[in-house]
């Protein structure tokens, strides 16, 4: 508890971060996954090969792009490193764990963004959402991006400020946590580099009897082509939320993500 005070107190983050909650979500997500750092290992092994093995097959390795790179568990980034001339890492909040592990900085450059490109807009700050991958899409020298577990956190922020703020929600789409969602998807798909995408896409809540009390839909009914395969997180095993209870999300993965035409629920 006293480390995610100082944590909270000692990162740098945008006033939106802040505000929307993701630095909270960011030393929540380091504590908890210290925490179940064995009930995870699975997950994040899983993920890093599966990016290992499509970096290997890549004609060309100059830059690597990774969004929503939070605390860099999932990428094998000392392969990246190596093996890329630059890797980018993309996330709104980079914790000072993280700053500090991946000195020194040869070949590493950290952006700080929100990948939504809707909190300013609304916040009341934008007069619209920003375009936040353009730069990135439009150099040349991209031949790897990962959306490393971001997608499905697009969305929950948003909702639950929207939840906050009645009255500016009242003047904005009722659908914009999907819209977050369908936004990353075709912000993937005008990459010209090979896109792999990796998300947890349903959360399952279940008793020690193995009874499903819950079943969430993360992508708030935005649909996804069929994944090339999948896996359990056991993100909240039992104990870690609630005794008797346990959260464990469907993760998918999209070996090469391609032109996205959209799906509603
Ligand atoms: C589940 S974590 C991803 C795990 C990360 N790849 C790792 O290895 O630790 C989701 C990440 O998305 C980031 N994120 C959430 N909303 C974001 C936004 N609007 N813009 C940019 N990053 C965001 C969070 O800060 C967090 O680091």
């Amino acid at each position: 508890m006293l480390a995610e005070l100082a944590l909270r107190a000692l990162t740098p983050a945008a006033p939106l971060a802040r505000r929307f909650g993701l630095l909270q979500e960011s030393v929540a997500l380091w504590s908890r996954g210290y925490r179940q750092r064995k009930a995870w290992a699975g997950h994040h092994a899983r993920c890093r090969k599966l990016v290992a093995d499509i970096a290997a097959g890549l004609p060309r390795r100059r830059k690597a792009v990774i969004l929503g790179s939070g605390l860099v568990r999932d990428v094998p980034l000392t392969a990246l490193r190596e093996s890329f001339d630059e890797v980018v890492l993309v996330d709104i909040v980079h914790l000072p764990l993280v700053r500090l592990r991946l000195w020194p900085r040869r070949n590493l450059r950290l952006l700080t963004r929100d990948l939504t490109g809707a909190m300013a807009w609304l916040a009341g700050e934008a007069q619209a959402r920003a375009d936040p991958l353009a730069d990135l899409i439009a150099d040349e020298a991209v031949d790897l991006v990962v959306s490393a577990n971001l997608l499905s956190q697009l969305a929950w922020p948003v909702a639950d400020w929207l939840e906050d703020h009645p009255e500016r929600a009242a003047a904005l789409p009722a659908d914009l946590p999907a819209r977050c969602i369908a936004w990353h998807l075709e912000d993937l798909s005008r990459f010209k580099g090979h896109v792999c995408l990796i998300s947890d896409v349903e959360m399952v809540e279940r008793e020690r009897d193995g009874a499903i009390h819950d079943r969430l839909d993360l992508m708030y009914g935005v649909k996804l082509p069929p994944e090339d395969e999948s896996w359990p997180w056991p993100v909240a095993p039992f104990g870690e939320a609630a005794r008797d209870r346990e959260f464990v999300h469907r993760v998918c993965a999209w070996r090469e993500w391609r032109e996205w035409r959209g799906g509603g629920a």
